[in-house]
């Protein structure tokens, strides 16, 4: 019997393709490759499903996609994919939701820290052999510990960073949320707060939310004005959460004292991002799932997704439930 097609689209472990390839006939695409390139587009009219990272997979990428079933994407967000489209047309939309709540929770509250303490600044000092001088007070960073951490977002990988928070570094927890979340209350004594109040209240405010139509700059000069000058803000989240332009001025006209940012509005950000040229945003390439096991973990249950998929199994994340209830 013929092998069902597979397009292995960028961040797939090699070993979990491997393993896909016992029962899939898959191409793999490891780079950018997008519609226009004619391989990429020859896979495309033959796939019965697409494995991978962040693929655009819009109206117009479905439309050269006749046999397309799952689209199984190697990440709990899904900002990428247009579920209406693909729920209209029949298509599986699935996500890793889940194995990479403790991961993402380290990165974000140790970018936290990292901001914090000036930790990549401080190390270039040393490396670059500064260290002749006695350190001065500007170069001090501030507190972690017994703050208050402001949420936005307290869903399982903002739940993970407020359990950090709590027990950790004894902090008080505020959140802002769609929904209360009573577990986060009582395990992590959190306070739900309206949004301005919360911003108006913490030191650090960290950003987790999902990317849809009612997050989008959610985050924008009006937001930063209500933070208080000494207070540290950290994007999670997604870039288009945030107004950049605004962050820039809030950065340079002291509004906020810093910043730590996992995602950018384009990503790989431009090198002539203004943002990169300030002293005081600490950045990451948005690694914030980004381990050697989590990474493999991901693609272990993408994998799992796929292959139910389209075996006439329910797969177990599956985001647009409706296609499979019919
Ligand atoms: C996720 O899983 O959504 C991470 O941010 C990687 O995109």
């Amino acid at each position: 019997m013929l092998k069902k097609k597979i397009i292995s689209y960028m961040r797939v472990d090699d070993r979990v393709v491997e393993q896909l390839k016992q029962d899939f006939d898959v191409t793999c695409f490891y780079n950018h490759e997008y519609l226009g390139d004619a391989a990429f587009d020859h896979a495309l009219q033959e796939a019965d499903g697409i494995i991978g990272l962040a693929l655009k997979v819009n109206k117009q990428l479905l439309q050269h996609a006749p046999k397309l079933k799952v689209v199984s994407n190697v990440s709990v967000g899904y900002d990428n994919l247009d579920i209406e489209e693909m729920t209209k047309r029949n298509i599986m939309a699935t996500n890793t939701p889940g194995v990479l709540d403790d991961t993402t929770a380290d990165a974000i509250f140790g970018l936290l820290i990292a901001t914090a303490r000036r930790i990549p600044e401080l190390d270039s000092f040393v490396k670059e052999g500064n260290w002749n001088i006695s350190l001065q007070p500007e170069q001090y960073g501030l507190d972690v510990h017994h703050k208050t951490l402001g949420i936005i977002g307290l869903g399982s990988i903002g739940s993970a960073i407020a359990k950090r928070a709590h027990f950790g570094f004894g902090m008080n927890i505020l959140y802002h949320n769609r929904s209360r979340n009573k577990e986060a209350e009582n395990t992590y004594s959190a306070t739900y707060c309206e949004l301005n109040e919360l911003l108006e209240n913490s030191d650090f405010v960290c950003l987790m939310v999902p990317a849809t139509d009612k997050t989008k700059n959610m985050i924008s000069a009006s937001q930063f004005k209500s933070m208080k000058s000494t207070a540290i803000f950290i994007n999670g989240s997604r870039g288009k959460n945030v107004d950049e332009a605004a962050l820039y001025d809030a950065l340079v006209d002291g509004e906020i004292h810093a910043a730590g940012v996992d995602v950018y509005k384009e990503e790989p950000t431009n090198k002539d991002n203004p943002l990169l040229r300030l002293h005081n945003i600490v950045t990451l390439p948005h690694i914030g799932s980004s381990t050697i096991e989590c990474e493999y973990n991901m693609s272990k249950l993408a994998a799992e997704n796929i292959k139910k998929a389209l075996t006439g199994c329910k797969p177990p994340t599956l985001i647009n439930k409706q296609v499979w209830e019919g």
